[in-house]
This record gives C-alpha cells, sequence and structure tokens, in this order.
C-alpha cells in the first residue's frame, strides 16, 4: 500500500500496514524469534518532529514501546526542557526487533530495516528528523561524524520532500558520561528554535 496525498486521515492504516508488512516479510528472522515485541513507534502521528534511536531494550522489547527504561527517562526529561512532551513527537527506531543482549544493530539489520522507516517518515511526514545516536544518523547524513555535528541542524532532500535533520547524541550513551550528558542537554535546547525558525520560513 503506498501513501497518496490527501489521505491524511488513514495515517494509522498505512503505519498498520507497515508494521503488518515487516512480519508478512519476515524482516530479519533471528531477531524475531528473539524479541518478544515488534517495537513500531510511539506519539503523535501528525508530528513535524521525530526521533528516532537504535533498536528497543529490554523495556522496550517487553512493553513494545520505545524508549521506556533509562534512557526514555532521560529523553522524556530533556523532552520537557525543550517545551516539549512525548504527546508532542513521535518516536521510533531503525530497528525494531532487540537485538539480543542489548548488542548495537548489525549493519545487515540496520539495512533490512531502513525501507519501513522511510514509509514511516513518508506517512508522518515530519519536517524535523532528530537522529539519536550514530547508528540512525548515518542513514541520512553519510560521512558524517556525530562528534563534529552533533546539534547542527542540516537541510537534505529525502525523498520528495525537504526536511531538517538534527543529530544528537544517544541519550543511553550519554547517560553515565557527565560531559556527553551535559552536550545533549544543550543541544536539545536548541530543538525549540529550530522548530521556530522553520515555522517561520512556512509563514506560519
Ligand atoms: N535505545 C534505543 O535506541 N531505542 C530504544 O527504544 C531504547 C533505547
Amino acid at each position: 500500500m503506498s501513501r497518496k496525498k490527501g489521505m491524511d486521515s488513514n495515517k494509522q492504516l498505512f503505519l498498520e500496514q507497515i508494521k503488518a508488512d515487516i512480519v508478512k516479510n519476515n524482516v530479519c528472522p533471528d531477531l524475531a524469534l528473539s524479541a518478544k515485541n515488534l517495537v513500531m513507534g510511539d506519539g503523535n502521528i501528525d508530528a513535524e518532529i521525530v526521533f528516532i534511536g537504535e533498536a528497543p531494550g529490554k523495556n522496550e522489547d517487553e512493553q513494545g514501546l520505545p524508549f521506556v527504561g533509562a534512557a526514555g527517562k532521560f529523553l522524556n526529561e530533556m523532552l520537557l526542557g525543550a517545551g516539549l512532551s512525548r504527546k508532542d513527537v513521535y518516536i521510533t527506531n531503525i530497528v525494531k526487533y532487540r537485538p539480543p543482549d542489548n548488542r548495537d544493530p548489525l549493519p545487515d539489520e540496520k539495512a533490512a530495516f531502513w525501507p519501513y522507516l522511510v514509509r514511516q517518515l513518508d506517512v508522518i511526514n515530519p519536517k524535523i528528523v532528530v537522529t539519536l545516536g550514530r547508528h540512525s544518523m548515518e542513514y541520512f547524513l553519510p560521512e558524517k561524524k556525530i562528534s563534529q555535528v552533533h546539534g547542527q541542524p542540516k537541510r537534505i532532500t529525502f525523498g520528495d520532500k525537504k526536511i531538517v535533520i538534527v543529530p544528537l547524541f544517544h541519550p543511553a550513551a550519554a547517560l553515565y558520561n557527565g560531559s556527553m550528558r551535559a552536550t545533549l542537554v544543550e543541544d536539545f535546547l536548541k530543538l525549540p528554535k529550530i522548530i521556530k525558525l522553520l515555522d517561520n520560513e512556512k509563514g506560519e
């Protein structure tokens, strides 16, 4: 099922179809076997801003929702600090099954899930994509190093749209690393200004 203009009331249906297709196409069968849940995403499907992490961890796998463990709590705090809540944004991951023992997602796993993430973004149609960590950043800003570009909005052409990517450190990596944590919190506080700038550009 492809998304047609003027069918936004059907967003939920299109998102459910993407989930069904992941199951039908048996994406990453080994991960599917070891995981408890397929974790598609959470939040506002009309959001202007989408956050993309790596892959579900233990808590996410158990609850079927992204970012509900310690990293999720930290993410919620930073959202609040930036005047946002989980109801204002949509949150997902590049890989949608938990990798065993919370290992990093493998290149093949990221590649296998990428077309489904592209479809999710096509349906949700955000203006801003915030990548959390290098695993999701590398697909939007290949060749860039997160240590050099974190917190800097980058305009890209994505399919037939122009969107802004904001690469941020991953909350789990920053949680127990004092200086990375401070940088991530600081970068997060740039988000309201970026959202406002883009709204003004559209004369909203
Ligand atoms: N880390 C991620 O990248 N995603 C989650 O959903 C939870 C932790």
